[in-house]
């Protein structure tokens, strides 16, 4: 049988990986600046969590959500800690275009609206809803496009302050940092205007968080730069270091009712052990003053090269915005200088490493750019 053909695969085979490194299947190490898609949080293969999965599958590793799983009240206990938000409540999933439907549906539960504003350039993953907020036509399905969505330029104050004022959105959805949309950072006024809007229209803000989240941005969640609270907040990517995972924290003012959220595999005994073996990790290893320091290092030596047009972000999730389009740079990276990074359309470079990254690690990075810049 044959792979469904939809990944433009490089041809380069890791079977490997260990902290900010990974090896292919002839032994060639590489320095990894991409995390698999920002999903390493505390590195790859780190030991504490090798060993808590491995103990969690021979206990046990999986029963449905019809019984008591205390591992899920355990993650929510030191999440809601370690994140500031131990007022909300939790519900698991397995992947980020999940938590957004969910947080989507449940805000619709909420208000009885079905309008939705979302962002110019956001990406919310590519399910039903999730891909509806999507601002990309080409992955947008006829199927999918159901009219629900307004798109707004972000930053726009005005516009937003508009639309919302018309009294008839559902929620607004907005991510912490765009990533897909090449790292472009929400302003704090805009961000408290929406907060201030939605409050005035009963309208219910989500702020996605699943790659600008748990750690990243150098504060556990991106949009606490920005001050504001979100009525709901999605999570993915880190919180399970590859277990594929996900979550919605939701704010008090929702209340549960039986049967109206559930999945068969979210916040399984399995995921739940990977979640508690990063939350651990990220609490002693201090991951996430790391991506603040590392990050702040990083993207103030990244300001002084000549040959990037604009350097953008915050703590470990950085743009390089090029003058030129950057797939023949990328490839260098990759093919001679051993490094993997991600990247955002045609002009940006996406780095987007383990929150445990070294200030070795970044030296190397910037030396091997350096070289390939050359
Ligand atoms: C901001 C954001 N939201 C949602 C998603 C979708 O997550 P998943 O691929 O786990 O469905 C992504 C994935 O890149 C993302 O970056």
């Amino acid at each position: 049988m044959k792979l469904f053909d939809v990944y433009p695969l490089f041809d380069v085979n890791i079977v490997q990986g260990k902290g900010c490194h990974v090896w292919d299947d002839k032994g060639q190490e590489y320095l990894d600046l991409y995390g698999g898609h920002a999903v390493i949080s505390i590195g790859h293969s780190h030991p504490h969590y090798v060993e808590m999965i491995c103990k969690q599958v021979e206990k046990l590793g999986f029963y449905s959500n019809s019984v008591i799983n205390k591992l899920q009240q355990e993650v929510a206990d030191r999440l809601g800690k370690m994140c500031g938000y131990d007022d909300y409540q939790l519900f698991l999933i397995n992947s980020g275009a999940e938590a957004n439907e969910n947080a989507l549906k449940l805000a619709s539960f909420y208000n009885g609206r079905t309008r939705v504003i979302s962002f110019s350039k956001a990406f919310h993953g590519r399910t039903s809803l999730a891909v509806e907020v999507t601002n990309n036509p080409k992955i947008t399905a006829p199927i999918n496009a159901n009219n629900h969505v307004t798109f707004l330029p972000l930053n726009d104050v005005e516009a937003a302050e508009k639309e919302l004022a018309k009294g008839d959105v559902c929620a607004v959805i907005i991510e912490g940092i765009q990533g897909v949309g090449g790292i472009q950072l929400p302003t704090t006024e805009f961000m408290q205007a929406i907060r201030r809007a939605c409050d005035e229209t009963n309208t219910v803000l989500i702020l996605d968080e699943i790659q600008s989240g748990y750690g990243r941005s150098g504060k556990f969640f991106a949009h606490q730069y920005n001050e504001i609270r979100p009525d709901i907040i999605s999570m993915a990517k880190g919180i399970g270091n590859g277990f594929p995972m996900g979550g919605i924290l939701i704010s008090p003012k929702f209340t549960p009712v039986y049967g109206q959220l559930g999945t068969t595999f979210g916040g399984n005994h399995l995921a739940c052990a990977a979640a508690i073996a990063v939350l651990d990790v990220m609490k002693a290893e201090n991951l996430v003053e790391n991506a603040a320091k590392t990050g702040e290092y990083l993207i103030d030596q990244l300001k002084t090269f000549k040959e990037i047009k604009e350097v953008r972000g915050r703590g470990l999730m950085i743009g390089l915005e090029f003058e030129a389009p950057i797939k023949e740079l990328r490839n260098k990276l990759l093919f001679e200088e051993k490094v993997f990074t991600g990247v955002s359309g045609t002009n940006v470079i996406r780095l987007l490493p383990p929150l445990c990254l070294s200030k070795e690690e970044a030296n190397m990075f910037l030396e091997r750019l350096q070289h390939a810049l050359k």
